[in-house]
């Protein structure tokens, strides 16, 4: 970080003004996670421009000392050093592997499940993130409306009216879709499931990010695909050079990827290194399924563009779901297949007949009765500020050489904690205290992250999380 004595008096009128706030960070009037006067105060009190007092708070970002929070104003940032580098990148030499199904998952699931455990396990949000009263007073106009609105069934693809709402939005995410491309599912990963049997068989080679979202592992294993882990880097995604020489080495035909608030890690990649991962698969007529279910929560401006914008030649499935924005019970997600269309309706009528009528409906007259943005807007922020406490917590708890993710949206944090350590003895150690977390182990297929954790940043931050990140550290620094 700059020093303080970097602002003598012949310095720019901003750094000059970014001094007096280093100043207070350093004395202690300031600290971290304190939000700094507004823009307007700021201006006020030194008699300047407000022109003048964003230069001043931007300096002051580039450098670390603070950070903007969209809609929210700026904030002193956790200090650096207990923070970065990010999770380390250990690139692999990557081979395919039949999977089994992972016994610690339902463990895992019952334990997230408990509400008297603190949740940083499974990857849910709290229940009042989400607009449960309009969702309720929608559901139950539309019974008032139609009482009979629950006596059929509402085949594939689903209903109109909300494929025509998805169709509208796709624009925002560089899509044009119409109605009829879309299929309506029972959440994401059955969209990612039916996506994978409409284009792969067993023995199949799939390439997965590494670490990736353990539903994707466990849906290739119980279809018998065989998985390859392309080694990713924990802020730029899968080594692109890498997947290329797995591609010609394991003859990987599909890929299931996240490009946007990709879980556990949280990055957004660049629409580049989109064009880049689409030029390859279209080298190579490799199929992606793209699962873009966190993807309307990146906490930075305009939302990402889906890697399907950039998809030519039919290649990319999008599979999507209102779990994580809207509703996580009322399993409402849908894939758009491209040419694999025709399969996956095929598909879907074969496996669930059909998705609840009732749920699709609810989402349907949400999304066209507008403040969905507004909605968005208020979980990004939400969420944003529950991950910043997280963090600093970590940094204030854990072992000096933890590492800690920074995710552009989402839920969820990486934390990689020292080489000695075993994160599925925290595991059972944190559980035996009443803290679930999820061991990184199962986000591989051959083992890896023996000594990383995800935390889940989906809930409420209260004095009991803050406690039991305490908890936490001291269980680390008492197994390293
Ligand atoms: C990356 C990812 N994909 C898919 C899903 C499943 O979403 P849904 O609940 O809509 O089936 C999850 C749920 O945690 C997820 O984290």
């Amino acid at each position: 970080m700059t020093s303080i004595g970097e602002a003598r008096s012949e310095a720019p009128l901003y750094v000059q003004i970014a001094a007096t706030v280093t100043q207070q960070v350093a004395n202690g009037a300031l600290r971290s996670g304190d939000r700094v006067p507004s823009l307007r105060r700021l201006s006020r009190q030194h008699g300047v421009s407000m022109s003048t007092a964003l230069q001043a708070y931007l300096w002051l970002e580039s450098r670390g000392y603070l950070e903007a929070r969209p809609q929210s104003g700026f904030y002193v940032r956790t200090p650096f050093s207990r923070l970065i580098p990010e999770p380390q990148f250990v690139p692999r030499h990557a081979r395919p592997t039949a999977l089994g199904t992972d016994a610690i998952l339902s463990d895992i699931i019952t334990s997230a499940e408990d509400p008297a455990n603190i949740p940083f396990g499974a990857g849910s949000g709290s229940p009042e993130l989400f607009p449960n009263r309009r969702l309720s007073l929608i559901s139950r106009r539309i019974l008032r409306r139609d009482p009979e609105h629950n006596g059929h069934y509402v085949f594939p693809p689903g209903a109109e009216t909300l494929r025509r709402q998805i169709a509208r939005r796709s624009a925002e995410i560089g899509c044009h879709w119409s109605p009829a491309e879309i299929t309506i599912t029972c959440g994401a990963l059955e969209a990612i499931n039916l996506a994978i049997r409409a284009v792969a068989r067993p023995g199949t080679v799939v390439a997965v990010e590494s670490p990736t979202y353990f539903g994707i592992l466990g849906t290739a294993a119980s279809l018998g695909m065989k998985v390859v882990e392309i080694p990713t880097h924990p802020q730029q995604g899968m080594d692109l050079a890498a997947f290329d020489r797995a591609i010609r080495r394991h003859h990987i035909k599909v890929c299931i990827t996240m490009t946007n608030c990709q879980n556990p890690l949280g990055y957004v990649l660049a629409d580049g290194y989109k064009q880049a991962l689409m030029q390859l698969a279209e080298r190579h007529n490799l199929v992606v399924i793209e699962d873009e279910v966190y993807a309307d929560l990146a906490f930075q401006g305009p939302r990402p563009r889906a890697l399907k914008s950039f998809d030519r030649k039919g290649l990319v499935l999008l599979c999507s779901s209102v779990s994580k924005t809207l509703s996580p019970g009322l399993r409402i997600g849908w894939v758009v297949a491209g040419p694999f269309h025709a399969q996956v309706e095929r598909l879907k009528l074969l496996t669930t007949v059909a998705t609840a009528g009732l749920p699709q409906a609810v989402v349907a007259e949400f999304l066209e009765s507008g403040g969905y943005e507004r909605h968005l807007k208020r979980l990004r922020t939400k969420l944003a500020g529950q991950m910043d406490a997280v963090r600093q917590a970590i940094a204030k708890y854990f072992p000096a050489e933890t590492r800690v993710s920074r995710p552009a949206g989402g839920y969820m944090l990486w934390v990689q904690l020292p080489d000695s350590m075993n994160a599925l003895e925290l595991y059972r150690a944190a559980l035996s205290r009443h803290i679930s977390i999820l061991p990184g182990t199962v986000f591989s297929a051959t083992g890896r992250f023996k000594n990383c954790i995800r935390i889940n940043c989906g809930h409420t931050w209260s004095d009991a999380h803050d406690r039991a990140l305490l908890t936490l550290g001291r269980l680390c620094e008492s197994l390293v």
